[in-house]
């Protein structure tokens, strides 16, 4: 579908940014080529792209000056971590992360030397993040730590939840008390089916003084949303308020690394602007934009439905991302020959169900969850007839499984 999309739909559009960078672009590398470095934070163009897009989403100032383009979220998310790894006060840093939560965080953290100070999303509350448990997760790590920022992942990945604008601005005011620095990766941002979504810059901007001068970096990549380019590798930050020496030093650092992929700028710089009203691509994109979300606004519902209905599952409403984090009540015969095995009991469950069925799901471990909770991420993205075979295979092994365990 991605594929279609880019290079079905949109191939004329494609095709003249290609033609208008090669031609005509000032910030081309001088001899005009895909082939050529870019500057580091990424094409002049795609920059300003990026910016009005956000203006045009939060109807809020958006600055290409603000922007850094890079292989992908993870590469910027990378580089902002980067930025926070030094001692403050003689204590070693510490980041906020959501549990459960896309390990890249928390692989980023280890690899950077930086303490992940973990607090838990509230599974009976949708996932929301309760001010509590922020507050918990905070005072325990500034025992030993300087804890420097807080990550919210909004879409959630794996949890798929939206947060409701009251809770963002909970967390702003968090952030705001215990002097954090917010990232928020909003990567899926595209991916929602029903509920509005807030960007916490327009948040933060609506909340006015003193919010509204908070330090904020958001991410965004052409690796979700309609477009899901994920091996095309592009994606920014926004980086905003920062203090002048802390932006010279991401800057400094991104100098060395060179430049993201051209050839991913530019296909960002198409998800930036699709094809509007009057384009000749805009009859099939808008088609198939609407079938992307009819079908993810379908696999949601089914796959909410379908977990609730097997005995011993639980799963919260999807309002967005791709994915079911369904809670297993796992036997205490299956947890005790889990451990025999070295495994963890969901990993077990997830084991065994990939060797009976050939379905494959990622153990709740991978992400974290509540000691003696048990989860597992899917992914819903399947074609439907797929998709229901993996539903009806699940139920079926769950029944077995219980049977043989009970
Ligand atoms: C929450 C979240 N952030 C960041 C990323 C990384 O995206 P990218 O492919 O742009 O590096 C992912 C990828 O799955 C993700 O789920």
């Amino acid at each position: 579908m991605a594929i279609g999309v880019l290079f079905g739909a949109v191939i004329p559009e494609v095709w003249e940014t290609l033609v208008a960078y090669l031609s005509i672009n000032p910030s081309l590398p001088s001899h005009s080529s895909v082939g050529a470095y870019s500057p580091p934070l990424g094409l002049r163009t795609v920059r300003e792209r990026a910016a009005s897009y956000m203006r045009a989403r939060d109807g809020v100032p958006a600055a290409a000056d603000d922007v850094c383009v890079g292989a992908g979220a993870s590469d910027v998310i990378k580089s902002v971590l980067t930025v926070l790894a030094g001692e403050v006060d003689g204590k070693m840093p510490a980041v906020m992360i959501p549990i459960p939560q896309y390990p890249l965080f928390s692989g980023a953290l280890a690899e950077l030397g930086i303490k992940p100070a973990e607090y838990y999303l509230d599974e009976a509350n949708n996932w929301a993040l309760s001010p509590e448990e922020l507050e918990r997760s905070w005072l325990e790590a500034s025992q030993t730590h300087a804890v420097r920022a807080l990550v919210v992942i909004n879409p959630g990945n794996p949890t798929g939840q939206v947060l409701d604008r009251k809770n963002i601005e909970e967390i702003i005011k968090f952030a705001y008390d215990h002097h954090l620095f917010i990232l928020a990766d909003e990567v899926y941002q595209e991916n929602i089916v029903s509920k509005p979504f807030y960007s916490f810059k327009k948040v933060m901007h609506e909340m006015g003084a003193p919010y509204s001068s908070m330090e904020l970096a958001s991410f965004l990549t052409c690796s979700k949303g309609w477009a899901a380019e994920c091996g095309l590798r592009s994606g920014y930050v926004e980086l905003l308020r920062l203090q002048p020496r802390v932006k010279a030093a991401f800057v400094a650092g991104r100098g060395v690394m060179q430049c993201p992929t051209v050839l991913g700028q530019c296909v960002l710089d198409c998800v930036m602007k699709p094809p509007t009203l009057g384009e000749p691509s805009y009859p099939q994109f808008s088609r198939e934009l609407a079938e992307v979300r009819r079908t993810l606004a379908e696999r949601t519902k089914t796959a909410y439905r379908t977990f609730n209905s097997i005995p011993g599952y639980s799963c919260n409403p999807i309002d967005g991302a791709m994915f079911a984090f369904p809670r297993i009540e796992l036997p205490a015969r299956a947890q005790a020959v889990a451990h025999e095995k070295n495994m963890t009991p969901d990993e077990f469950y997830c084991y065994r169900l990939l060797e009976e069925t050939g379905v494959c799901v990622v153990p709740g471990t991978g992400f974290g969850q509540i000691p003696d909770t048990f989860h597992f991420r899917t992914t819903i993205l399947h074609p439907r007839e797929e998709f229901q075979h993996m539903m009806d295979s699940i139920r079926n092994f769950h029944h077995k499984f219980l049977q043989e365990y009970a």
